[in-house]
């Protein structure tokens, strides 16, 4: 049996970080250059559920059933066979690469899920539709995340850009012509699960200073749709802009988002804003064009070597 491979995206956070866990809209878009990849391999010979399982990049080098009883992995195999009422696993070798850096808000965790769960129904025969795969990861995000919008493992599993709101339908976006965005690494990993902690403390303790942040946050989501259907960077660029400024109010900014994002403004960027939970992570910016020279130039000298360019494309969804 030849062996199987499946890959998915990393995902960035464009609007609505934070105020989707509280029911509010968000937009994320996936990041495909960033993949993580699983290759699956029979182990003929070998007796039923003896899985290996190799994630050089997670330090993984170990069988399914003797991996720690709460490790994701573990539990995704575990649900895995549950949900498609399986008896056993064949014998298999399951080789996870990723090029995503973990905790930095690219949604590395989404991606091995939905990756792993594709290359596992391809291996056994299965077919299941986006979303499915979209449920088993969301499982598996409650494991990362406690209390996860879901809005990663939708992005990733849909691989398309999405207008997210728990408890809606997702909606695939419009996107009126080609925009163009460059993402930063801060250098700096951050807990998903610490910050957005914090923020419900926050909205726990001081619900009137806080609750119509996060419903601002959720208007920005509505207006920057609009604008991406039409293409307007220059609005989608403020509307970053007065998203990150809501994200400081609500503490998670960090010393070097903030720089990046200043570097991004005097470099001629549209906007510039944190991507996911913050507090380090990635900065994502508009450019005006496909790249900015000038952009590059500033963060080399400021220290900032870790940044890449990608283009969202045009998509009408009647072309
Ligand atoms: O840090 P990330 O990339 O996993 O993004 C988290 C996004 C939050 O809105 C902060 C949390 C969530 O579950 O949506």
């Amino acid at each position: 049996m030849p062996a199987i491979t499946a890959s998915a995206p990393a995902k960035t956070i464009l609007y609505g970080e934070h105020a989707v866990v509280y029911g509010q809209p968000a937009i994320a878009v996936p990041v495909r250059d960033l993949r993580t990849k699983v290759t699956i391999q029979a182990l003929p010979g070998m007796p039923a559920n003896h899985v290996e399982i190799i994630s050089e990049e997670a330090g993984v080098r170990s069988f399914w059933l003797q991996l720690p009883q709460g490790d994701p992995l573990r539990i995704s195999l575990d649900l895995f066979l549950r949900h498609f009422k399986l008896a056993h696993l064949m014998a298999m070798r399951i080789i996870i690469n990723s090029d995503i850096p973990y905790a930095s808000g690219l949604g590395s965790g989404a991606s091995v899920s939905v990756a792993l769960f594709n290359a596992l129904a391809a291996f056994c025969g299965l077919q299941p539709p986006p979303e499915e795969i979209n449920h088993l990861a969301f499982e598996i995000e409650k494991l990362h995340h406690g209390t996860p919008s879901g809005i990663d493992n939708t992005v990733i599993a849909f691989d398309s850009a999405i207008y997210y709101q728990h408890d809606h339908p997702m909606e695939m976006l419009k996107i009126g012509q080609d925009l163009h965005f460059m993402l930063i690494d801060t250098g700096v990993r951050s807990s998903t699960v610490q910050a957005v902690s914090d923020v419900r403390s926050l909205l726990n303790r001081y619900p009137d200073l806080y609750s119509p942040i996060i419903s601002e946050i959720g208007s920005i989501s509505q207006e920057a749709k609009t604008a991406l259907a039409l293409g307007d960077a220059a609005l989608l660029g403020q509307l970053m802009q007065r998203n990150q400024a809501l994200l400081r109010k609500l503490n998670v900014s960090h010393p070097a988002i903030d720089l990046l994002v200043a570097i991004c403004e005097h470099s001629g960027a549209l906007g510039a804003k944190l991507s996911g939970a913050g507090r380090g992570g990635h900065v994502i910016s508009l450019l005006g064009s496909p790249e900015n020279k000038v952009l590059a130039e500033n963060l080399g000298d400021n220290g900032f070597y870790n940044f890449r360019t990608f283009t969202l494309a045009r998509q009408t969804w009647s072309d």
